[in-house]
């Protein structure tokens, strides 16, 4: 085993009947890292999750957790905080009750409790609320209550499902900044489970794009994204194009032709060119002033326009089939529905994808 691995997650598989649900996940994360499962409703994320709480036994393959096979260890021998997407607190009991908890469970004594509390309360800006009960209490509130009693056993992982999903979108933001500097603050591996995508690539160190219960892609956010591995990835994290195109393989590269040329593009995996697609993002397309420094020039029409405040989203149809464009908005004119243009891109901007 890798000695910078913390959570090592092994071909893992679970079947509900005979329906796979997790389909042979690998996954290295290490001590200290925010990684982001991130993938369609379904996909099993919340399943993996509670595979590695131990809430779920596996079908088969294997967790480990700092060197040791935790597979058949029950969830309170793990050491694992989890945070449910309704929080579940218990509501018969106040804030206080609910964060120390675990560590009543544990018998831990009650110098030490009032200190955990404490530093706990602090840490998540609960102070003179500990008396109040669930109901009595916010959904950020209650959402921090949950967190704090996921650290307060000083968890070796902080599991988080769907954590803000059920939060209005202002409230939203501040709830995924808090736990941003809540991880920062204490340097605890944390695993995010969600199907937000801006949320993922705000938080993440890396992320994990679920498919099918599998892992596509794990990599940086940045790197996810400008590098996507596949046409699922591409369109999952952000939008893209893909462009109508017939492909020749030319060893290194794929060549294509538009605007009466030949042009190439990398092919650094050399995929096949029957299973892969040339791409291009929205926001690498250029329409003004008259992109005549790009590689790739194309006559357009213009087909939609829509306005988001910060930019504006211009769909066009060329030869290379739809490609959307997002420009943004510093208040010089854009085409109009229907008008003719020029688009252009540079080669270096495109990346070949597999069909998948
Ligand atoms: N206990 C269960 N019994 C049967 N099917 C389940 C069970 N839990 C989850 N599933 C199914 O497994 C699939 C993945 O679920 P889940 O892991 O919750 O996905 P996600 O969290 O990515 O939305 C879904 O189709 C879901 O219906
Ligand atoms: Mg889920």
């Amino acid at each position: 085993m890798m000695s910078d691995v913390f959570l090592r997650i092994e071909n893992l598989r679970k079947e509900f009947g005979a329906t796979p649900v997790v389909n042979g996940l690998d996954l290295d994360i290490k001590q200290g890292e925010f990684v982001s499962l991130l993938g369609a409703s379904g996909c099993g994320k919340t399943t993996t999750l509670q595979m590695i709480a131990g809430f779920e036994k596996p079908t088969s393959g294997r967790i480990w957790l700092n060197g040791k096979d935790i597979t058949d260890v029950p969830p309170s021998k793990r050491e694992i905080g989890i945070v449910f997407q309704n929080y579940a607190l218990f509501p018969h009991m106040t804030v206080e009750e609910n964060i120390l908890f675990g560590l009543v469970l544990r018998k831990v004594d009650k110098a030490a409790q009032r200190k955990r509390l404490s530093e706990l309360l602090d840490l998540v800006h609960l102070v003179g609320l500990e008396a109040r009960y669930p109901r009595e209490l916010s959904g950020g509130q209650q959402q921090r209550v949950a967190i704090a009693r996921a650290l307060a056993i000083k968890p070796n992982v902080l599991l988080l499902d769907e954590p803000f999903s059920n939060l209005d979108a202002r409230l939203r933001a501040d709830m995924q900044n808090e736990v941003k500097r809540l991880q920062i603050e204490t340097g605890i591996t944390t695993i995010l489970v969600t199907h937000d995508q801006a949320e993922a690539m705000a938080l993440s160190d890396r992320l994990a794009i679920m498919h099918k219960g599998v892992a596509l892609q794990v990599d940086t956010p940045q790197a996810t994204y400008d590098h996507p591995a596949s046409r699922y990835v591409g369109n999952f994290l952000g939008n893209i194009n893909i462009l109508q195109a017939d492909l020749r393989d030319v060893g290194s590269h794929v060549s294509f032709s538009a605007n009466g040329k030949s042009l190439q593009v990398l092919n650094d995996q050399r995929l096949s060119p029957e299973r892969c697609c040339i791409s291009i993002r929205p926001e690498r397309v250029r329409i003004q002033p008259q992109p005549t420094d790009c590689e790739v020039l194309l006559g357009a029409t213009v087909t939609s326009k829509n306005y988001n405040g910060n930019s504006w989203d211009i769909g066009t149809e060329t030869e290379l089939g739809s490609v959307n464009i997002n420009i943004p908005h510093h208040g010089a004119p854009t085409p109009d529905r229907g008008q003719s243009i020029v688009v252009g891109w540079n080669l270096n901007d495109m990346r070949l994808v597999h069909v998948d």
